[in-house]
């Protein structure tokens, strides 16, 4: 559950708003009852705001907090054995995600919820203050229901703002496809009830086609879920299309995006989701983000943490790729990060500081946005801030 607090953060080095230029050192930030109340020169701050707890940036770049749009961060298991034979050679097609599903299943609620609250730690330690969770660790429509459910009360249990996604991952082994589509359609106004906001759909080769992925995806929309697609991550399928069709919120990996789809995309307000993390392990190709831009499509970035492709639970490692190999700029890989990840959640609201929006923000472990992306592997992060409270990091408040 995300707190909410008052908190004045002094003597920033710089602060990155997305709302306008950034405010040159020594700035601060005031955030009263969990939203932003004033920004400005440090030397500026009303009297009237200075009795909330300080925090002293010592100079340093203040963001918006990270939103990561894209994790399948509730999992029991290992994949080690599949990372190995990739490394040595073995191309990922997914057939891995049996064996987590197998040690999902097998695992007790307290054990996956404590897994996941683990790694939810570690993301608020590296700067994230919103985070979406996926299902898909179940497949059988109960054990996806499960899985929300156990989504849902992860989102209670930490403070960071969660939102809860039902995956339709693959078909399980032996299942007739049909009757599988049909009763995950059953589901959707289950999982809106225990606590889902998103239906996402793995719609690629090995997964569910475009056809019933839009049999997936408008059950979805009736039960009140918005959309959200896994497309074009390791074939080309046209899925970028149906994303635009049926006004999903964000299509997800791309790395086989077309013009047509991306032009598709960008006219139906669909944010394109870039996962450089899982681009690396699936050795997928690098020219979506110049495919995406040339279109006009919002871009956001995540980490797809998850088992099989992604096992990484840090933006800023994330944008440390993102940037060069995607060919970002400093601003454009800041800006996904943080607002582009609002955007594809549908939370314009998030990762823009400005007045009454959240009181979400990172003090970065660097004195400029830049050499968080140039100083690779550092520590990147000294503080998050979710709510105007403290959650991560070091609290020099006096
Ligand atoms: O985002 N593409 C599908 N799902 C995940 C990986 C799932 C897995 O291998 O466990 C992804 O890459
Ligand atoms: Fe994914």
């Amino acid at each position: 559950m995300p707190p909410v607090g008052d908190l004045l953060v002094r003597r920033a080095g710089r602060i990155v708003t997305n709302n306008g230029d950034p405010v040159p050192g020594p700035a601060a930030v005031s955030i009263r009852n969990g939203v932003v109340a004033w920004i400005g020169p440090d030397e500026r701050v009303p009297w009237t705001i200075t009795d909330a707890p300080e925090l002293d940036a010592d100079g340093a770049c203040v963001l918006p907090g990270f939103v990561d749009p894209h994790t399948h961060a509730l999992w029991a298991g290992s994949r080690r054995e599949e990372y190995a034979a990739r490394l040595a050679g073995e191309s990922y097609t997914g057939g891995g995600i049996a064996s987590t599903v197998a040690a999902t299943t097998a695992a007790t609620d307290d054990e996956l919820l404590d897994l996941a609250a683990v790694r939810l730690g570690r993301m608020a330690a590296n700067g994230t203050t919103t985070v979406e969770v996926k299902t898909g660790y179940g497949l059988d429509p109960s054990a996806e229901l499960r899985l929300v459910g156990l989504v849902r009360r992860l989102a209670d249990r930490v403070p960071l703002r969660v939102e809860p996604t039902l995956l339709a991952h693959v078909v399980p082994a032996g299942v007739d496809r049909s009757a599988h589509v049909a009763a995950l359609a059953g589901l959707m106004p289950l999982a809106a009830a225990a606590g889902a906001r998103w239906l996402d759909v793995f719609c690629d080769r090995g997964a569910f086609t475009v056809e019933e992925a839009r049999s997936l995806l408008r059950a979805g929309a009736a039960a009140g879920l918005g959309g959200r697609l896994h497309a074009e991550q390791l074939s080309h399928t046209g899925a970028a299309g149906l994303a635009a069709e049926t006004g999903c919120a964000s299509a997800d990996h791309l790395e086989h995006v077309d013009e047509a789809g991306a032009k598709a995309m960008a006219a139906a307000g669909v944010a394109g989701v870039l996962l450089p993390t899982a681009t690396l392990s699936t050795h997928g190709g690098w020219d979506n983000a110049r495919v995406l831009r040339d279109a006009g499509v919002t871009l956001a970035l995540g980490t797809d943490c998850n088992p099989g492709t992604s096992w990484c639970e840090s933006v800023p490692y994330a944008l440390q790729l993102a940037a060069p190999l995607l060919g970002l700029t400093v601003p454009e890989t800041i800006r996904a990060a943080t607002a582009g990840g609002g955007a594809a959640l549908r939370r314009p609201e998030l990762g823009v500081l400005r007045l009454t929006h959240p009181g979400d923000l990172v003090v970065l472990a660097a004195e400029h946005e830049a050499d968080l992306l140039a100083h690779l592997g550092a520590p990147a992060v000294r503080t998050t801030i979710v709510g105007g409270v403290p959650v991560s990091g070091a609290r020099t408040i006096h």
